[in-house]
C-alpha cells in the first residue's frame, strides 16, 4: 500500500493532473475578473504630477465569498513592456494583502513626461486571477523649469472693454502657426489658459471640457491641464488656437468691495506643445513673443455672473487654422505670471453632461417669449437661429416666473445672467456661450428673428465629470421626487468646487453648506476628486496664524472665525476617508487642522473651556411660520456659544482618531484631554437639570450635544424626550432647524429610536419641510425653507445646504448601506434599514470602490423580500426584522444551509448575520 502510494507518478497521470490544474485555473480566472483599474481614481490619467500615485481596482465575480489574498503590481514603460510581464518600473512582485484601493506606487522614481503602463492581478480564496486589462498614465511637468514658453495675454483692457465694477471684458484670441520638421510620433500639450480657455488645434477642439480649468486661488496655484493631441498634428502647416475667457481670474467683480473680493488680473495663457518625431527627437512650440493675438473677436464679453455678449458679424473664419491673415492682429504681450505655483489638475473639469430638450415656449408682450426647461438647472442654452445680419436675440436667464409670467430675477441680486447674440446672417446659426453659465429653469427670449420653437433651443447641463454613483427608488413618490432634486442641485453646484448656488452674484465656494452634505453626496456622485482638491482649496488659503476661511478658495476673504464653517476641512477629510478610504486626505490635512485648532483655542477659548466666537448660529433657520417670514431677508446671524463649544467638542473626538490613524500618540492624548475638559465645561454652562435640555432647549441646542456624544449617559434620554417634545408638540411633527442642526438629525432621531419621527419630516409637505418645496414646485433643494414668500436678497432656489443629513438617511438608514467606522469604504458594510410601515419599497444601489452595493427591499403580506448585492472583498453585517432564525429563508434555503451567512445572535429584536459577498434574496416571514 505504502510503496503504492509512493511509487512515482506515470506520465499520463501527471499530464492528467496538468490539465485539471489548467482547466480550473481557466475556471478560476473567469469567475473572479480584475476591472476599472485606476490610477489617483481616475481612469488612464494624462499628466498626473503626483510621484507616487495610488491604484485601485475592483473585483468582479458571480461567485460568493470572495476574498482577495494578495495582489500583484507590474508598472512598465511601455505597452510592449507590460505585455511581456516586464515590469520595469515597478514589479511589486506578489503582495499578501486584502488592500484593493489606495495601493501606492512604489517603484522607480517617476520623471516629468514618462508614460507609464500598468496591470494588476490578485489572488483570492478561489485561485489566481489572469492579469487586470492595461491601464496607463503619463507623468506631467513636475518642475517649473519644465515650462520652456512665457506667459502671454494683453495685461490691459481695450477700447471697448470696460473694467468698471460691473465688468466687460471681451474674449481674447491667440494663434500660432508651426510646421513639424520630421514625422512625428507623438504630441502633448500642456496649457494653462486663465481664467478659462478653448484650445484648438487646427480648427478642432481638443478635449470635451468646458470652462477649464478647475478655478484656483491663483496666487496659492494654477492647474495646468494635459492633452494627447496626437491625431490632431498634421504634416505641414498647423495652427494652434486658444480663446481665453476672463473666469475668476479677471472676477466677476471689479473694484468692488475691494476688501473682501479678491482680483488676478487680465487673462492669460501658458502653453507648450511637445512633439516627438519617430525617431526619438522632439520639439516644443511654446508661448512667446512670436504668437499673435487679438481681443476684437465675436466674444465682445463674457462673466460668469452677468453672461456672454457674442457678435457673429466679429467671427473670424479661419482663425485657429493655418494660413488665416492675422496681419492685423498684434503681438502677444509678455505678461505678469501667476503667483500659483503649476500644478497638474487632478479633478475632472466640468462637461456638458447632459441636454434637456425644452418642455414650453410661451409668448410674452413685446415680441418676447418664455421658455421652459421643466427643471432649475445650471448650464446655458444652445440656440439656432436664422435672421438678418445685425438681428439680436437676448436670452436672459432665471429660476422661476412672476405671476404676471415675466421673469423673477430680484433674487440673482445684480448679475445680469444675459447671453446676448448678434447674427451674421446668411443662413442658420447655432450657438452656444464659452464662458458663462447661468442657473435657470426659464429663459426670456427677445430679438429672435421669425417665430421660435421649442425645436430651436437645447438645455446644456454643464457640471464637473463625475459619475453618478447612486440609485434610489421607493415606493413614495415624494421622496422620489426629492432625490431627484437633490441629485440636479448638487450635480449642477459642482464647478470645479462646489459652489453654494449658481444663479446669483454669489456663486461661492462657502464651507458650512458642505459640511456634512459632502458625505451625503458621496452616495450619489463619486465626489471624491472634487472634494479632495477642495481640501487643498481650503488648506492653502489658510492664513500664516492659523484662520482659515468661510469661503475656499477664498474668492472672497472672510475670515470671520467660527467652529462650523471652516470645521468642514475636517469633517470632509472624515469623509473622504469614510467613504473612499483616502487617508492622504487627513494625513496631507492634519497640520492644518491642528493649527487652525490651536488658534481658535488660543483666541475665543476660555478658561472654562467655552468657545465663545461664532458666526452664523444656526443658519437659516425656519422662521416660526410662513406669515412671520414673509417678505423678511433671512440674512440674520444668532452666533452662539452653543454651537461653536459643541463643535470644537466633536472636531477633538475626530482629531483623536486622525492622530491615532497617523501615529501621532501624543496628539491624540492632548485632544482626548482636552476634550475631556470641554464636555465637563460643555454640561455645566448648557445643560439645565431642572428642566432637562441645553439652552433655550431649541432643537439644535439639544441635538448637537446628542449627537456628539457630550451628554452624560444619565441624561440621553431625558434630553431625547425634549427633541421629540419639540418636533411632536412644540412644532406639530416639523423641523425647526438651520444648516447646522440638520445636518444631524435624521440620523440623530433614527439613532436613538425614533425613525419614525425621522420618516415623518422626510415625507411632510406643510412648512417647513423639504416636500414643502416640491410642493411649491421646487425641482432644486432652496436655500430657505420659506423659499416662496421669503425676501429675495438672499433666496436661491438652488441650494443643497438645507439637505442636512438627510441623503445620508436616504442610504444608510432606508437603504440600509452605510460603511463599517472601522473597516473604511465599505470593506465592510453595515445593512441595518429601517422599513416605515408607510413604504412598501426601497430599491437603490450605490457604485463604491469596491463595486456595487445593491439593496432592495419589499414587503408583500406577511412577508419581506430583500435583495442585496454585497461586492467582492467585502463583507456585510446584516439586521433582519425578526428574531426567528426560521422565519428567514436565503433564496429557498433556511438559513442554516448557507455557508458564506452566519448568524452573529439578535440585537432588538432583529436577526444578525455576518454575510460574505455576493448576491442573496433573503425571505423573511412575519416580519416585525
Ligand atoms: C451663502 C450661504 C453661506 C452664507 C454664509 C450666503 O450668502 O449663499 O450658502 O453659507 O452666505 O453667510
Amino acid at each position: 500500500m505504502l510503496e503504492r502510494l509512493t511509487r512515482p507518478l506515470h506520465f499520463s497521470s501527471l499530464l492528467l493532473i496538468g490539465i485539471l490544474c489548467l482547466g480550473s485555473t481557466i475556471a478560476f480566472a473567469q469567475s473572479v475578473t480584475v476591472t476599472h483599474l485606476t490610477i489617483e481614481s481616475r481612469e488612464n490619467p494624462l499628466g498626473l504630477d503626483v510621484r507616487q500615485p495610488r491604484f485601485g481596482w475592483v473585483l468582479a465575480t458571480d461567485e460568493r465569498d470572495v476574498v482577495q489574498t494578495a495582489y500583484h503590481i507590474l508598472v512598465a514603460s511601455s505597452a510592449e513592456k507590460l505585455a511581456n510581464g516586464e515590469g520595469d518600473l515597478w514589479d511589486s512582485g506578489k503582495v499578501a494583502s486584502a488592500q484593493s484601493g489606495q495601493v501606492p506606487y512604489a517603484g522607480r522614481p517617476l520623471e516629468s513626461r514618462m508614460p507609464c503602463h500598468v496591470k494588476v492581478k490578485v489572488w483570492t480564496n478561489r485561485g489566481e486571477t489572469t492579469w487586470s486589462a492595461p491601464a496607463h498614465w503619463t507623468m506631467g511637468l513636475l518642475y517649473y523649469k519644465d515650462w520652456r514658453g512665457r506667459w502671454i495675454g494683453f495685461d490691459h483692457p481695450f477700447p471697448w472693454d470696460s473694467i468698471a465694477t460691473i465688468p466687460s471684458l471681451s474674449a481674447r484670441y491667440f494663434r500660432k502657426e508651426f510646421q513639424p520638421k520630421k514625422e512625428v510620433a507623438s504630441a502633448t500639450a500642456y496649457i494653462m489658459g486663465l481664467g478659462l480657455y478653448e484650445l484648438y488645434l487646427n480648427g478642432q477642439k481638443i478635449g470635451d471640457q468646458v470652462l477649464a480649468p478647475t478655478p484656483t486661488d491663483y496666487t496659492e496655484n494654477v492647474k495646468y491641464n494635459t492633452f494627447d493631441v496626437t491625431e490632431a498634428v498634421v504634416s505641414g502647416d498647423n495652427a494652434i488656437g486658444v480663446t481665453l475667457g476672463n473666469g475668476r481670474y479677471f472676477t466677476m467683480r471689479q473694484n468692488y468691495k475691494p476688501y473682501k473680493i479678491k482680483n488676478f488680473g487680465f487673462p492669460k495663457l501658458l502653453l507648450q506643445l511637445e512633439l516627438t518625431y519617430t525617431d526619438g527627437s522632439t520639439e516644443v512650440i511654446k508661448t512667446d513673443g512670436s504668437w499673435k493675438g487679438t481681443a476684437d473677436g465675436p466674444i465682445r464679453n463674457n462673466n460668469e455672473y452677468d453672461g456672454e455678449f457674442y457678435d457673429a458679424r466679429k467671427e473670424m473664419p479661419g482663425w485657429n487654422r493655418a494660413g488665416f491673415d492675422d496681419r492685423a492682429w498684434l503681438a502677444a504681450e509678455y505678461v505678469q505670471e501667476p503667483r500659483g505655483d503649476f500644478e497638474a489638475q487632478l479633478n475632472p473639469n466640468m462637461k456638458v453632461m447632459d441636454s434637456l430638450k425644452p418642455v414650453s415656449l410661451r409668448p410674452l408682450a413685446g415680441n418676447r417669449y418664455v421658455l421652459d426647461l421643466g427643471q432649475n438647472m445650471v448650464g446655458w442654452l444652445k440656440m439656432r437661429v436664422e435672421g438678418t445680419r445685425g438681428d439680436t436675440v437676448h436670452l436672459r436667464f432665471a429660476e422661476s416666473l412672476q405671476d404676471n409670467g415675466d421673469l423673477f430675477v430680484a433674487n440673482l441680486r445684480d448679475a445680469r445672467a444675459t447671453d446676448t447674440y448678434v447674427l451674421k446672417g446668411g443662413g442658420e446659426e447655432v450657438w452656444e456661450p464659452s464662458f458663462t453659465y447661468h442657473g435657470f429653469r426659464y429663459v426670456e427670449i427677445s430679438g429672435y428673428p421669425g417665430t421660435p420653437s421649442v425645436d430651436d433651443f437645447v438645455g446644456q447641463f454643464v457640471y464637473d465629470d463625475i459619475a453618478t454613483t447612486g440609485t434610489f427608488e421607493s415606493s413614495d413618490p415624494l421622496l422620489n421626487q426629492l432625490f431627484r432634486n437633490a441629485w440636479w442641485g448638487i450635480a449642477g453646484n459642482y464647478k470645479g468646487m462646489p459652489v453654494d448656488c449658481p444663479q446669483r452674484n454669489e456663486r461661492q465656494p462657502w464651507l458650512g453648506d458642505r459640511a456634512i452634505g459632502a458625505y451625503g453626496e458621496s452616495f450619489l456622485f463619486d465626489n471624491q476628486l472634487v472634494y479632495a482638491k477642495w481640501l487643498d482649496d481650503i488648506r492653502l488659503s489658510q492664513r500664516a496664524d492659523g484662520a482659515l476661511p468661510d469661503v475656499a478658495p477664498a474668492f472672497w476673504r472672510y475670515y470671520s472665525d467660527n467652529m462650523t464653517w471652516p470645521g468642514t476641512l475636517i469633517l470632509v477629510a472624515q469623509m473622504l476617508y469614510r467613504q473612499y478610504g483616502d487617508r492622504a486626505a487627513i494625513a496631507e490635512n492634519y497640520p492644518a487642522m491642528k493649527q487652525w485648532l490651536a488658534y481658535m483655542q488660543e483666541r475665543y477659548m476660555t478658561e472654562a473651556f467655552i468657545v465663545t466666537k461664532d458666526s452664523y448660529g444656526d443658519w437659516c433657520v425656519p422662521p416660526v411660520s410662513i406669515e412671520a417670514g414673509r417678505g423678511k431677508s433671512a440674512d440674520q446671524k444668532h452666533p452662539s456659544a452653543l454651537i461653536s463649544t459643541a463643535y470644537y467638542y466633536h472636531f477633538m473626538q475626530l482629531m483623536t482618531d486622525f492622530a491615532h490613524l497617523l501615529g501621532e500618540e501624543k496628539d491624540a492624548a492632548a485632544f482626548q484631554a482636552l476634550g475631556g475638559q470641554i464636555k465637563e465645561a460643555f454640561n455645566r454652562e448648557f445643560y439645565h437639570p431642572d428642566r432637562g435640555y441645553y439652552d433655550e432647549g431649541q432643537l439644535t441646542s439639544n441635538l448637537l450635544p446628542l449627537a456628539f456624544g457630550l451628554v452624560p449617559e444619565a441624561n440621553c434620554e431625558q434630553v431625547f424626550d425634549e427633541i421629540v417634545k419639540t418636533i411632536e408638540v412644540e412644532h406639530q411633527g416639523h423641523l425647526s432647524s438651520g444648516l447646522i442642526g440638520t445636518q444631524w438629525l435624521m440620523r440623530g432621531l433614527t439613532e436613538n429610536g425614533r425613525p419614525d419621527l425621522a420618516y415623518q419630516l422626510a415625507t411632510n409637505t406643510t412648512y417647513p419641510s423639504w416636500g414643502y418645496m416640491v410642493e411649491h414646485g421646487a425641482t432644486t433643494i432652496w436655500e430657505l425653507w420659506n423659499g416662496n414668500t421669503a425676501a429675495p436678497s438672499m433666496n436661491s432656489q438652488n441650494h443643497v445646504m438645507l439637505l442636512g443629513d438627510l441623503l445620508i438617511w436616504y442610504y444608510e438608514h432606508l437603504a440600509g448601506i452605510k460603511s463599517d467606522d472601522e473597516a473604511v469604504a465599505f470593506r465592510k458594510i453595515i445593512m441595518n434599514p429601517y422599513f416605515p410601515d408607510d413604504l412598501r419599497y426601497v430599491n437603490a444601489s450605490y457604485q463604491s470602490v469596491q463595486g456595487l452595493i445593491r439593496s432592495h427591499w419589499q414587503k408583500s403580506k406577511n412577508r419581506l423580500t430583500w435583495d442585496i448585492t454585497i461586492p467582492a472583498n467585502t463583507s456585510a453585517r446584516v439586521y433582519l426584522p425578526t428574531d426567528e432564525v426560521k422565519n428567514i429563508k436565503v433564496g429557498n434555503a433556511p438559513l442554516n444551509q448557507v455557508p458564506a451567512v452566519r448568524v452573529v445572535g439578535t440585537e432588538n429584536g432583529k436577526t444578525v448575520l455576518d454575510v460574505a459577498s455576493g448576491h442573496y434574496q433573503f425571505t423573511i416571514r412575519n416580519p416585525r
